[in-house]
């Protein structure tokens, strides 16, 4: 019998006959358990709502293509990337870091910048920030760093000090600090910004020699950010901002992009390079590593559906696909682990089987079972390796091309970066290359913030900056020394708040 597409269903397929009004014993009597239609919609509603991503919960998404525009495949074997003017399917989600799901967008923050590239080998996802650095080089140090950014867990509250005290005391962060207190940290929406691996990851050819790289993905609509008054003001007014401008704009046609570089590293320049090429606080110098063009970024189609694409996606480093390779870059390295962890917990084991996340190129493998298997779970196929059945899939023995191979030797050990001084360079540097009303604005952001915090941190964290530079630093301190005096006249001259009260007894309405 053909079904009748029009008429509403339980979730097991009855027919609904009244979509609006409970089983009751009579016009006044109880409701009745075997309404199994209301029962299974509360039930269901119940559920609605999966956890939030422990970081970046609040984003958006679109669809779009990447298409390669320069010939790297003397680089690499990755098949994506090995003719020109091929173009692969992508869904990029960008985000804020610490804020819940219903956060505002326009928070001083970083912003993800993560791409999932669903290529004929699997799928590679690039999961970058829109800044090139990150603020801490060791993934022990994460989860306290993202307490910082959190709230206090007994107030529940922002914690100006939580966040200047672990920084003050991770000096590594200086150079993200003074990116996120830029400019850059209020991009305006997600279309004006430039997304990066920050990472080094690796490039390998056909014959397993790699190279190092970094991915910088630079917009083609400009940089454009927001002023700390304007962030502030829509955060109230309009907290969807980038969610917003970025649907909008692909609904009416307006599609934004990117275009694709990787800087290049010979693995013999590791040791010769000034900095630690694999300490994710420190950026290569683009003139002592410029950017080859590879490709570009469109997104062209939004979700037709956010919970099932947006909020179910589910990113992560460790999803390479061959001639794209992991650095012994220590964080990147923790995060190959804590992403299809989280994931796992989030979304459940079989998380690859939802749509958005499963390869387009399919899944060949003799895993089973797990909570929410909705791919035929392998059938009558047998669900063990070696087997004589002729029908299951085999491994390609492509050992020692797929991956790089490198040679690894140490004594194990918790061994530091032992680096001080190096780690202010980068930030006086970025500070000096400011021009003057940037500079200004950066003071500001900084001192409209670390004036909340405790004066011993406060002096901590002014020590950091002086050593990025002294002017840096003096500035910051000279602008916290003015802000207490001004709010001090400020609390001196207060007068009593007005509560307004609108007389109204609402019980006598009854
Ligand atoms: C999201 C962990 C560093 C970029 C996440 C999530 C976790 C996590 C658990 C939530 C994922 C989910 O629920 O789907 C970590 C750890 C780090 C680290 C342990 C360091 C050891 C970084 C760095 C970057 C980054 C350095 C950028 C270079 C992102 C992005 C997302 C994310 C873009 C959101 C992905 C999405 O849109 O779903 N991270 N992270 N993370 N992280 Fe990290």
């Amino acid at each position: 019998m053909a079904p009748n597409n029009n008429v509403l269903t339980t979730g097991n397929g009855n027919p609904v006959d009244n979509n609006q009004t409970s089983l009751t014993a009579g016009p006044d009597g109880p409701v009745l358990i075997q309404d199994f239609h209301l029962i299974d919609k509360l039930a269901h509603f119940d559920r609605e709502r999966i956890p939030e991503r422990v970081v970046h919960a609040k984003g958006a998404a679109a669809h779009g293509y990447f298409e390669v525009t320069h010939d790297i495949s003397h680089l690499t074997k990755a098949k994506f990337l090995n003719q020109l003017g091929k173009r692969t399917p992508v869904f990029l989600r960008f985000s804020t870091v610490g804020g819940e799901k219903g956060s505002a967008d326009t928070a001083r923050d970083p912003r993800g910048f993560a791409i999932k590239f669903y290529t004929e080998e699997g799928n590679w996802d690039m999961v970058g920030n829109n800044t090139p650095v990150f603020f801490i080089r060791d993934p022990s140090k994460f989860p306290d760093f993202i307490h910082t950014q959190k709230r206090n867990p007994q107030t529940n509250l922002a914690d100006p000090d939580a966040f200047w005290d672990f920084l003050s005391l991770v000096p590594e962060s200086i150079h993200q600090v003074t990116i996120l207190f830029s400019d850059r940290g209020t991009p305006d929406g997600y279309r004006h910004m430039n997304g990066y691996s920050s990472h080094t990851l690796k490039l390998v050819d056909h014959s397993g020699k790699f190279r190092y790289v970094k991915w910088h993905f630079k917009t083609n609509q400009g940089i454009k950010n927001l002023t700390a008054e304007q962030a502030k003001a829509l955060a109230s007014e309009d907290p969807d901002y980038a969610t917003r401008d970025l649907f909008n704009a692909i609904e009416k046609g307006d599609f934004p992009s990117w275009n694709a570089y990787v800087q290049i590293m010979e693995p013999q320049d590791v040791e010769k390079y000034r900095f630690n090429s694999f300490d994710v606080t420190k950026v290569w110098s683009q003139k002592d590593y410029p950017l080859h063009p590879v490709g570009r970024l469109v997104l062209d189609r939004n979700p037709e559906n956010y919970f099932a694409e947006t909020e179910q996606a589910a990113f992560s480093p460790s999803h390479m696909v061959p001639g794209i390779d992991a650095s012994v870059d220590r964080m990147l390295q923790g995060r190959l682990f804590s992403y299809p962890d989280t994931h796992r917990h989030r979304l459940g084991p079989n998380y690859q089987q939802i749509p958005i996340n499963a390869p387009k190129s399919g899944v060949r493998n003799q895993q089973r079972d797990g909570f929410m298997t909705v791919n035929g779970n392998g059938g009558s196929a047998p669900n063990y390796e070696p087997n004589s059945s002729g029908i299951s899939p085999v491994q390609n023995n492509t050992v020692g091309t797929t991956f790089s191979a490198q040679e690894v030797r140490g004594w194990t050990g918790r061994h530091g970066f032992n680096l001080v001084d190096i780690d202010f360079v980068q930030a006086g540097d970025l500070y000096r290359l400011m021009p003057e009303d940037a500079k200004t604005r950066l003071i500001s952001n900084i001192v409209g913030h670390m004036k909340n915090a405790k004066k011993h941190i406060r002096d901590r964290q002014i020590a950091n900056f002086k050593r990025a530079d002294p002017e840096y630093g003096r500035r910051i301190e000279e602008g916290i020394l003015k802000a207490a005096a001004l709010e001090s006249r400020q609390q001196r001259s207060t007068r009593r708040r007005l509560v307004v009260t609108d007389g109204i007894d609402f019980s006598s309405n009854d």
